[in-house]
C-alpha cells in the first residue's frame, strides 16, 4: 500500500518512519520545509504530569503512556537512523516563588495524588540542592523525575535520517488537497506534482484544518515564542533538569540542552498565523525565567522563535479516520506534539492495519466530533 503523510514535523515523521519500517508500505512525505514549524521551536518536554490539569484525565492517560514508550522509541529511531534522539532523562522539578504559586502546585500535587501518580513536594532550600542554579525567590516545589525533555533539532535530524534509510520519499510541496473517488481517497494535489496514494495521513500540524471540511473549527494556531541561550564560561552553570515555574501565577519553564544551552518558553495566544516575535513576549520570558534562575542574565541570548501549536476544541489530539477510506489525521497535539509522538506513531500503525486505537488513544479519535461522525457512517 502507499501512504502519503502531509506534514513533515515530529508527528509526520514519527508516523512515516513506523509505516515504513514496521508496516512496509511506500510512504511519500510531502511538506515545503520539512522539520520546520512548531517542531523546530519546540522546547521538547515530554511532561504528561507537570503539563497535567485538573479535568483533562485523558490526556494526562494518553501522555503517561507516551512517556513510558520514550526510551524504546529513542533506542529504536537511533538504531534505525545511526543518528541519537536526543532523549534526556535527568527528570523535572516545578518551582513556585509567591504563596499563591505554592498553593497552585498544592493543589496540583494533591490531584496527582488522588490520581494515584504521587509527586515529591520539596522546601526551596531542597529544590536548591537538587537543581543550584534555582534562585533565592523559589519558596519550594515539586521533583518529578519521570517527566522528561528531548532535543527537538536532534530527534527531527534522527527521524529524517531514519526514515531516508527506510526509503520514505519527500516531496517539498505545499499540500492543496486530498482527492478522494467518492469513497476511497485517491491521493493528494499539490502546488507541483500530484502525489497517488491509496491511504492518506492529514498531519500538518496548525495547518490541517485548511486540508479537509472535515477539520474545519477542529484545529486552530496557538502561538508560542521561545528564547534559546548559551551558557558563557564566566556564568553559573545551567540546571540539568527540566525546571517550570509559577512566578506570580505565570507559567515559565527552562529546557536544558547538550552544552550547556537552555531552552526558555512558552507564551501563548490566540492571533492566527503570526509567527512574529514580539517584544513584549521576549521580555516577558526572559523577567520570570530570570526570577527563578537568576544566573542566566550571564548567559548568550542566541536565538528568539514563535511557533504555532495545533490546538484542538478540547485540548486532546484527533487520531484517526475521517470520512472517505483510507484518510486517516493526527493532529491537534498543542502542547504536546513531542512528547505525543511515540503513541501517535503506534496508534496510526494500528489504523493502517485496520485495528482499533489502542488503549488510552481511543479517546483521541476524531469520531467524537458529529461531523467526523456523520462522514464515518
Ligand atoms: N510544550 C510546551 C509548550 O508548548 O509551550
Amino acid at each position: 500500500m502507499n501512504l502519503a503523510v502531509i506534514g513533515a514535523g515530529v508527528i509526520g515523521m514519527s508516523c512515516a518512519w513506523r509505516a515504513a519500517a514496521v508496516a512496509g508500505l511506500a510512504v511519500t512525505v510531502i511538506d515545503p520545509a520539512p522539520a520546520s514549524g512548531a517542531s523546530w521551536v519546540a522546547g521538547g518536554m515530554l511532561a504528561p504530569v507537570t503539563e497535567a490539569w485538573p479535568g483533562e484525565e485523558e490526556l494526562l492517560d494518553i501522555g503517561v503512556a507516551s512517556v513510558d514508550r520514550w526510551p524504546e522509541f529513542a533506542a529504536a529511531l537511533a538504531e534505525a537512523g545511526g543518528r541519537d534522539a536526543g532523549l534526556r532523562t535527568d527528570g523535572t522539578v516545578v518551582a513556585a516563588t509567591g504563596s499563591g504559586d505554592r498553593d497552585e502546585l498544592e493543589q496540583l500535587a494533591t490531584y496527582l495524588g488522588t490520581l494515584g501518580r504521587p509527586v515529591e513536594r520539596l522546601t526551596g532550600r531542597e529544590l536548591r540542592k537538587v537543581e543550584p542554579a534555582l534562585g533565592p525567590e523559589v519558596r519550594g516545589g515539586l521533583c518529578v523525575p519521570d517527566d522528561l525533555a528531548v532535543d527537538n533539532r536532534q530527534l527531527l535530524d534522527a527521524l529524517r535520517a531514519a526514515c531516508e534509510k527506510n526509503g520514505v520519499r519527500f516531496v517539498e510541496r505545499a499540500a492543496r488537497r486530498v482527492h478522494d473517488d467518492g469513497s476511497r481517497v485517491t491521493g493528494v494535489r499539490t502546488d507541483g506534482e500530484d502525489v497517488p496514494a491509496e491511504a492518506v495521513l492529514i498531519s500538518a500540524g496548525a495547518w490541517s484544518a485548511a486540508l479537509h471540511p472535515l477539520l474545519d473549527g477542529l484545529v486552530r494556531p496557538v502561538k508560542g515564542e521561545i528564547l534559546r541561550l548559551a551558557h558563557r564560561r564566566s556564568a553559573v552553570p545551567p540546571p540539568r533538569r527540566t525546571v517550570r515555574a509559577l512566578v506570580d501565577g505565570r507559567p515559565v519553564y527552562a529546557v536544558p540542552r547538550d552544552g550547556g544551552g537552555l531552552v526558555i518558553g512558552a507564551t501563548q495566544y490566540e492571533t492566527g498565523f503570526d509567527t512574529e516575535v514580539t517584544v513584549g513576549g521576549v521580555r516577558d520570558l526572559l523577567r520570570d525565567a530570570e526570577r527563578v534562575l537568576p544566573g542566566i542574565s550571564e548567559f548568550a541570548l542566541v536565538e528568539s522563535a514563535a511557533g504555532l501549536r495545533p490546538g484542538s476544541v478540547d485540548n486532546l489530539p484527533l487520531i484517526g479516520r475521517l470520512g472517505p477510506d483510507g484518510l486517516l489525521v493526527a493532529t491537534g497535539h498543542g502542547r504536546n506534539g513531542m512528547l505525543l509522538a511515540p503513541v501517535t506513531a503506534d496508534a496510526v500503525l494500528a489504523l493502517l492495519h485496520d485495528e482499533p486505537l489502542p488503549g488510552p488513544a481511543a479517546a483521541a479519535d476524531p469520531v467524537r466530533f458529529t461531523a467526523v461522525a456523520t462522514a464515518r457512517r
